[in-house]
């Protein structure tokens, strides 16, 4: 990238600019990027959500390989803690990184990082969240996921009685949009919110003590449903259901095909979840990646708030069609859902 805009620049300048590099000295081996570095940094959030390690990360490096024989790819995880991320971030690009692709913990800290990779002629991909300023950005349609939750939640209970509502954490600004897609579909339902939480670190524990300590308000028998923007929350909520004496659940959102909510929505314990291709956007991003770093052509772009993105469309998984998705899309086997404790949930819902 750095060697392509620099020959853009007219001659006179080239010799200013030579001089000037001259002048620094040693630029090469201390910060910044080296204009033949093929490594691309992968900086992930966090691991509790199993989707980054079980699915983002391998698929990611699988198609730099494949694409790119002299790539290599540095993978960073973040574990939900912004100032490591950023720490994470610096380090990148001190040891010469060519290319980030960044799925933020904050989304507006990372403008920082942005900046400062950008001032290093290191570009940003932005990986799921956005981040603005970033060169690229890549996700699906995160309101749109909202709605298609809320609107599955409408339909199951109805569209009547008291449902609690989990969101994911404030720092992730797709949080903010699955939860107006969400509301958009139950506050124009008769479904009444008795509490709501925005989940600081999406954690399945904290989405487990949360319904846990709504119980002591409201009877676990008297909800018509729960709203939890994520798996992992989905299955703290459960949980906490469960422990209260609950062995049939109303009826529970989720989002990211995790296998354990596959096995739960098989076995009539969550209602759906939202299922994001994850191979298409992991390898879309290394596809950019490697382009960026080759100095190729990234293809068609869309605008997404003034960043060039490629945006994905999610769908809905219920009991009715983890056939026709998951497990026709590759990204479960009937073996993988259907272990011994799922056998005959899986034979009576076609699943054998
Ligand atoms: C979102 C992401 C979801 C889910 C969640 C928890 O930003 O789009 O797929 O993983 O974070 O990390």
């Amino acid at each position: 990238m750095k060697k392509f805009a620099r020959t853009a620049v007219g001659a006179a300048s080239v010799v200013v600019l030579a001089a000037a590099l001259g002048a620094c000295g040693g630029d090469d081996d201390g910060g910044g990027s080296s204009s033949d570095s093929k490594t691309i940094a992968l900086l992930l959030p966090e691991t509790k959500t199993t989707r980054y390690e079980a699915f983002d990360k391998p698929l990611f490096e699988a198609k730099v390989q494949e694409l790119c024989d002299d790539c290599e790819v540095k993978y960073l995880n973040a574990d939900q803690d912004a100032s490591k991320q950023q720490q994470q971030a610096e380090s990148a690009i001190t040891d010469g990184a060519a290319v980030l692709v960044l799925d933020p913990v904050d989304s507006e800290a990372a403008v920082g990082i942005v900046k400062s990779a950008q001032s290093s002629d290191v570009p940003v991909i932005a990986y799921d969240r956005f981040i603005e300023g970033a060169d690229y950005y890549m996700s699906f349609d995160n309101e749109r996921v909202g709605e298609l939750q809320g609107e599955a939640l409408v339909e199951a209970t109805g569209g009547s009685g008291d449902i609690l509502m989990l969101n994911g954490a404030p720092t992730d600004p797709n949080a903010a949009q699955f939860k107006t897609g969400a509301h958009k579909a139950i506050d124009a339902s008769g479904l009444n919110v008795v509490a709501e939480f925005d989940n600081p670190d999406w954690s399945p524990d904290n989405a487990q003590k949360f319904v846990t300590s709504q119980l002591n308000n409201i009877d676990a028998a008297s909800l018509a449903g729960v709203y939890a923007a994520n798996d992992g929350q989905a299955g703290g909520v459960i949980a906490a259901l469960r422990a209260d004496g609950l062995t049939k659940f109303p009826p529970v959102t989720g989002q990211d095909a995790e296998l354990a909510a596959i096995q739960r929505i098989v076995a009539g314990d969550q209602f759906m979840t939202i299922y994001k291709s994850i191979k298409t956007e992991a390898e879309k991003a290394a596809e950019v990646a490697v382009a960026l770093v080759n100095g190729d052509d990234v293809g068609e772009t869309t605008d997404f708030q003034g960043v060039k993105s490629f945006i994905f469309d999610p769908v809905v998984v219920t009991t009715d069609n983890v056939n026709d998705t998951v497990v026709a899309d590759g990204f479960y086997s009937v073996e993988d859902i259907c272990t011994a404790e799922y056998a005959d949930a899986c034979a009576a819902a076609g699943l054998s």
